[in-house]
């Protein structure tokens, strides 16, 4: 398809799941210390967020801050915090009035009194909305996702109110987060890294997996449209043959 058409409306991307990877190396090879890095960063998150908007995209779950990322220098941590609590007060009126409805996944309790403050004021201020479903996953792992699920229903067992046999794929996927929407049909990762970094392991199974070498500061809306025509070309088979595929006239064939 040539990159001026119109992608097919029902070859867009339901559901966008992005690691914004880069923005370390974008200050360092700028001579300047990461956090500038960072706060070129937080910008790019408003190219993304038009970007889905006018695409029809229903759904962007952005990787902020990972489990691990706790372990970096703590003036580092800091500086992101800090950046992360501007952004929220910042950022949340003009999401709300774009009709974005924000939530955030992952653990919670690490972040300050403040920032969780902040996180719980955007959810309920913007929770009417349904134009965009705008998660940040901050302090997330994939392997705490399944972790947290695991202990829901474990709990559940221990109540009485859940049998061990009815434990099956169903049943974790809708404790893991995330439950609520489609899973991510499209996976994007900047910085040049072809790896998932413990995000969304349960939700990324059949998601279309797609790496730039731009940092993600770098990014921009021709680059992101690359990446969704790309995936508009792909045949998702999910376990099954081509020929299969094309005999049966739902969303998944051709
Ligand atoms: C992504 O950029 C932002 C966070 C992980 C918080 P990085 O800070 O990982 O940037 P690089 O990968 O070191 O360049
Ligand atoms: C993944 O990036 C996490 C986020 C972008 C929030 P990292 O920079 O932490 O991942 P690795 O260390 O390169 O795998
Ligand atoms: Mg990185």
């Amino acid at each position: 398809m040539a990159p001026s058409e119109p992608t097919p409306a029902a070859r867009v991307p339901r559901h966008l799941a992005v690691i914004m990877d880069g923005n370390g190396r974008w200050a360092e090879r700028r001579r300047r210390p990461r956090v500038i890095g960072h706060r070129a960063g937080a910008r790019t998150v408003n190219v993304c967020i038009d970007f889905c908007l006018e695409h029809g995209i229903e759904a962007l779950t952005l990787f902020a801050f990972s489990s691990e990322n706790w372990g970096r220098p703590q003036d580092e941590v800091g500086a992101l915090m800090k950046l992360f609590l501007n952004a929220l007060e910042r950022e949340v009126d003009e999401l709300d009035r774009r009709g974005v409805r924000v939530r955030f996944i992952g653990e919670r309790e690490r972040f300050s009194d403040a920032i969780r403050a902040q996180m719980d004021a955007a959810e309920t201020r913007t929770r009417g909305n349904s134009r965009l479903h705008l998660t940040v996953a901050a302090s997330y792992g994939g392997r705490w996702d399944l972790a947290q699920a695991a202990r829901s229903l474990a709990a559940d067992v221990a109540a009485g109110t859940l049998r061990p046999e009815d434990i099956d794929e169903a049943a974790l996927g809708a404790r893991v987060a995330l439950a609520d929407l489609p899973a991510p049909d499209l996976f994007i990762r900047t910085g040049g890294d072809c790896r998932i970094s413990n995000f969304l392991l349960w939700q990324l199974a059949y998601t279309e997996l797609w790496f730039t070498d731009l940092l993600w500061p770098e990014l921009d809306a021709a680059t992101l449209r690359r990446a969704i025509d790309d995936y508009a070309g792909r045949e998702r088979r999910f376990g099954l043959t081509g020929a299969q595929l094309a005999a049966r006239p739902d969303e998944t064939a051709a």
